[in-house]
C-alpha cells in the first residue's frame, strides 16, 4: 500500500476542519453524530479539537461491499441515545464516496426534528458522487482509489493504521482486474 495522507497531514487537515466547524456553530450547543464504524478515529480526534458545548452520539451504516464495490446499505439508528429534537446536528463520516450513505441518513435523522443537520467527512473521492448533495465540511479531496486506515477498512482490516493509504491492485483480492 502507498501512504496518501500521513499523520502530520491528517493532524493539520483535522485541525482546520475543527476550526471551520467551530466558526460555523460559534457558541451554539452541538450534537455530533458519528457514523460507525468508519468515523471512529476521526470522531475521537475531532471532538477534542472543538471547544463548544457538545453531545456526542452514534449511528451505524454498513454497505455490504463485495470487495471494494458498494453493495446494499443498511442503516441502524439504534445506537442513537440522545434526543436530537431542536438540536444542531453534525453528522460525521469517514468518506464521501458515492454519497449514498449520507444521502439516506440525513432524511432519517431529519424526521427526528433537529434544528439543523450538516455533514462533515474526512475524505471525499473525486468523480464518484451519485447523489444530489455534497458534504458541508470536507478535510481532504482524494483521487478515486480504495483507501484504508484512520478508521477506513478493507474486509474489516486496517482501521488502526494512523495514516490513510491507497491499496494497490495486488492487495485487492478477487477484484476484477486485480
Ligand atoms: P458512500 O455511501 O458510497 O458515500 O460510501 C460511504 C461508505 O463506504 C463509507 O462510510 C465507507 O465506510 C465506505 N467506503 C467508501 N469508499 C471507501 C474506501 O475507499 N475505503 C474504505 N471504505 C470506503
Ligand atoms: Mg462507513
Amino acid at each position: 500500500m502507498k501512504v496518501l495522507i500521513n499523520e502530520e497531514q491528517l493532524r493539520q487537515g483535522i485541525a482546520q476542519l475543527a476550526e471551520r466547524i467551530r466558526t460555523q456553530y460559534r457558541d451554539r450547543p452541538l450534537t455530533i453524530v458519528g457514523v460507525m464504524i468508519g468515523s471512529l478515529v476521526l470522531l475521537a480526534d475531532l471532538i477534542r479539537l472543538i471547544d463548544l458545548p457538545m453531545r456526542v452520539d452514534l449511528v451505524q451504516a454498513r454497505s455490504y461491499r463485495e470487495g471494494t464495490r458498494p453493495g446494499p446499505l443498511v442503516i441502524n439508528l439504534d445506537l442513537l441515545s440522545s434526543d436530537i429534537r431542536g438540536r444542531d446536528v453534525l453528522l460525521v463520516d469517514d468518506i464521501f464516496d458515492t454519497g449514498n450513505t449520507l444521502w439516506e441518513l440525513v432524511p432519517q435523522l431529519d424526521e427526528l426534528g433537529p434544528a439543523s443537520i450538516r455533514t462533515a467527512v474526512l475524505l471525499r473521492k473525486e468523480g464518484r458522487c451519485e447523489v444530489r448533495m455534497q458534504p458541508d465540511f470536507v478535510a481532504f479531496d482524494i483521487p478515486d482509489g480504495f483507501v484504508v486506515g484512520y478508521g477506513l477498512d478493507y474486509g474489516d482490516l486496517y482501521r488502526n493504521l494512523p495514516y490513510v493509504a491507497v491499496l494497490e491492485p495486488h492487495e485487492l483480492s478477487g477484484e476484477p482486474g486485480s
